[in-house]
């Protein structure tokens, strides 16, 4: 599936994402820049937080309580906030953005 990452200063990265990859595990895979993933994917470091274009937001599956207390712990959460290593890429999000945040820390 093709995801798009856009960077706060407006620059794009197009990549190609198999099915069952985490947004997180895509973005270090294909060098984006901005997604650190410090915990591997376990869900306790918020480091993979991004922001999921609206258009896209609602076709997510939601969130588990334990990725929303995490994201408590993100720098700058918002309505549409997402930790990239518990969002798993499937073929009928193909298309989806997602923007990077400023900071992790
Ligand atoms: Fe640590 Fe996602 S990689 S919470």
């Amino acid at each position: 599936a093709s995801v798009k990452f856009i960077q706060p200063d407006g620059s794009e990265k197009i990549v190609d994402v198999p099915e069952g990859t985490s947004l997180m595990t895509a973005a270090i895979d294909n060098g984006v820049e901005g997604i650190l993933g410090d915990c591997g994917g376990a869900c306790s470091c918020a480091t993979c937080h991004c922001y999921i274009d609206d258009a896209y937001f609602a076709k997510l599956p939601e969130a588990a309580d334990v990725e929303k207390s995490m994201l408590e712990f993100a720098v700058e959460p918002k309505e549409n906030s997402r930790l990239g290593c518990q969002v798993q890429v499937t073929e009928e999000l193909s298309g989806l953005v997602v923007h990077i945040p400023e900071s992790q820390y």
